[in-house]
């Protein structure tokens, strides 16, 4: 069992404009490890796919709440999971692929999921079509030195 030494919850609309709140509450959070500007900018990015993809995809038109938790455990790590009461994803094994984007029409990258993987130690995505999808990532930190 991993310790849990602090821990978060916050509920933002689904509004492109919270993008920064929820970087910045992200960044604000994990400050008391004193992280080094990577490990922040890494967790900020990842955060900030995760929820992009709540607002663009999950929400699609619609507006609706995007949680975040977030947990300190075992002194050094970060727990980070992101949910949606959204769309859900059919295919998570395909919506993973790098490239793959069901939004092909906009400036969609379909590398959402392979920043969030390359940014952060851990990665899970749990999804229910109709009912919503979670993103739960893990960041150990402090490797400086
Ligand atoms: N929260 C979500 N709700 C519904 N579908 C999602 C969600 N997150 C990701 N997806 C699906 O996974 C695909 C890949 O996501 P991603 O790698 O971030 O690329 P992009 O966002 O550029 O399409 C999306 O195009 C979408 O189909
Ligand atoms: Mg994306």
């Amino acid at each position: 069992m991993r310790e849990i030494n602090n821990y978060m919850k916050i509920t933002l609309a689904g509004l492109s404009r919270n993008e920064g709140l929820a970087r910045m509450c992200a960044a604000a959070f994990v400050s008391q490890l004193d992280p080094t500007i990577e490990e922040i900018s890494d967790i900020k990015a990842a955060v900030s796919e995760a929820v992009t993809n709540c607002i663009v995809h999950g929400y699609r038109d619609t507006i609706g709440d995007i949680d975040i938790r977030m947990k300190i455990m075992d002194g050094d790590t970060v727990y980070i999971k992101i949910s949606d009461k959204g769309v859900g994803i059919d295919d998570i094994e395909q919506a993973m692929q790098p490239m793959f984007t069901t939004a092909p029409d906009g400036e969609r990258a379909g590398l959402g999921f392979a920043v969030m993987q390359s940014f952060t130690d851990k990665l899970k995505v749990k999804s229910t079509p109709g009912k919503g999808t979670s993103v739960t990532m893990l960041k150990k930190l402090g490797r400086r030195g």
